[in-house]
């Protein structure tokens, strides 16, 4: 049976309906409020707030839950591959080997990208941070295929877009990246899966026989699928916003890159072993970092800490910690921050003030130790955040655009000067 709210005001009472998710979430369905009552709500950060109903990704924060589209985020992470998950959001199923394969092909075919690009590449500084190189050049991508602005693609053209994104974004990120550093660039690889790939656009030198690493590959495929999508976080949330005014899903997905970066999101994997280098740095005194975490003159806080939904746990955490421990053996490498980290871990985790706040270790605190394990630079901790979560961008733009979803526009309440007449101060 349909359940409603009441909302009462100035003796006047509003039925407002109430909607329940398949996992028994409820929500009251404001979206004729306005029109019913003049009034409207407002949630700074939307922490109460709800902007779609959506079938990709479930998170329970309270019980430290994780699945997309109904399969269990450890069983992913265990047993499938980034590509194979790619497939499962986008498409909403896991893939049949046929289906697999076409969708593989059609990534692997489309992995080229303009060398016209390379210009726009030469023309950043070498210090310019890959976040916001990776951004423009995503967005550059409309310049190269103008199919993209076509609005209402066909399926076909849609997945082509999407297959060929996938494709182009590891050899735009090791372009980046190698141009950066003054090396030649290597040409994306027609036969290898995906992780290997892109580790070998990212590491192989010209003449060199790069030897990839089975345990890296197996690392990357985790970490990538741990990224994958995360429901309506703060970078989600803006691809769906951009791509409602119906702009390119290259622009949307640009957008989301900018988001991303800022530290209290993505940005947190490389403010997290910045933040473990400054305590090694002065002595490892992790009891001094902890007070100032917890001290509101202080702007610093603890970095991969925390989180919005996780009350508990944050399940990519656990597997991620559970990783570091198994790459740094299998890699033989002894990174003295891990142990801060778990030294961190174990204070915070015992300290009254961040268990009154349900702050726990957050994707990001573990993950940072592992990038660089692989051989990655810290300012590139981030972008690999965005190569995994660009399937769960790219599900969460479609889904949006087969609900065919209005433009996002909130609405405000106006706190300025109200009406006053123009005075002139000076002549035109
Ligand atoms: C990601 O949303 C997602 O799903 C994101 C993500 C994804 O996959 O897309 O999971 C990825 O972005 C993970 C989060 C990475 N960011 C960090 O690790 C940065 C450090 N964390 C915080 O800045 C914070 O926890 C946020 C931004 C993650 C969440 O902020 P909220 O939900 O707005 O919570 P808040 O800032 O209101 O904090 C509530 C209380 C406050 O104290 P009081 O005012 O109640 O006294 O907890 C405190 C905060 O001061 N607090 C912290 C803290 N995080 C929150 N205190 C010290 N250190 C921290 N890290």
């Amino acid at each position: 049976m349909s359940q409603t709210a009441e909302l009462t005001l100035g003796g006047k009472s509003y039925e407002l309906p109430v909607i329940e998710g398949s996992e028994a979430e409820k929500a009251v369905d404001i979206s004729k409020l306005r029109g019913a009552s003049g009034l409207i709500t407002i949630d700074p950060g939307f922490k109460n707030t709800g902007s779609t109903q959506s079938a990709i990704t479930f998170l329970d924060g309270e019980k430290g839950i994780l699945r997309y589209r109904g399969y269990p985020i450890e069983q992913l992470a265990e047993k499938s591959n980034f590509i194979e998950v790619a497939y499962l959001l986008v498409h909403g199923e896991l893939p049949t080997q046929e289906q697999l394969s076409a969708f593989e092909g059609s990534i692997t075919e489309q992995n080229d990208i303009p060398e016209e690009v390379k210009t726009i590449l030469e023309g950043f500084p070498k210090s310019a941070h890959p976040m916001g190189v990776l951004s423009a050049v995503i967005s550059a991508l409309t310049a190269f295929y103008p199919e993209a602005l076509n609005p209402n693609p066909t399926k076909e053209e849609a997945d082509k877009l999407i297959n060929g994104l996938i494709g182009k974004l590891p050899t735009i990120i090791s372009w980046a990246y190698k141009m950066a550093k003054g090396e030649s660039t290597v040409a994306p690889s027609k036969e290898d899966d995906y992780c290997t790939n892109f580790l070998k656009v990212m590491f192989s030198k010209e003449g060199e026989d790069y030897k990839v690493d089975p345990v890296v590959v197996d690392a990357l495929n985790t970490l990538l699928i741990l990224h994958a999508d995360h429901e309506q976080n703060c970078s989600t949330a803006t691809v769906r916003v951009v791509g409602s005014s119906h702009a390119s899903l290259y622009s949307a997905i640009s957008a989301g890159v900018s988001a991303l970066w800022g530290p209290l999101h993505g940005g947190a994997n490389q403010a997290v072993i910045e933040m473990l280098e400054a305590i090694k740095e002065d002595g490892g005194d992790t009891k001094k970092y902890l007070a100032k975490a917890k001290d509101k003159n202080d702007p610093f806080r603890l970095m991969g800490f925390g989180h919005r939904v996780y009350k508990n746990f944050d399940p990519r955490a656990r597997i991620i910690k559970k990783s570091c421990d198994e790459v740094l053996a299998a890699l033989n490498i002894n990174d003295p921050v891990l142990d801060i980290a778990k030294g961190l871990e174990q204070e915070a985790l015992n300290d009254e003030y961040f268990k009154a706040r349900n702050l726990y270790p957050n994707v990001d605190f573990y993950s940072g130790i592992i990038y660089r394990a692989l051989g990655l630079d810290v300012e590139l901790f981030t972008v690999m955040f965005a190569l995994g979560r660009l399937p769960g961008w790219i599900a969460q733009w479609k889904e949006m655009r087969e609900d065919n979803a209005p433009i996002g526009r909130p609405r405000q309440v106006y706190t300025g000067a109200t009406e006053r007449d123009y005075t002139e101060v000076s002549a035109r």
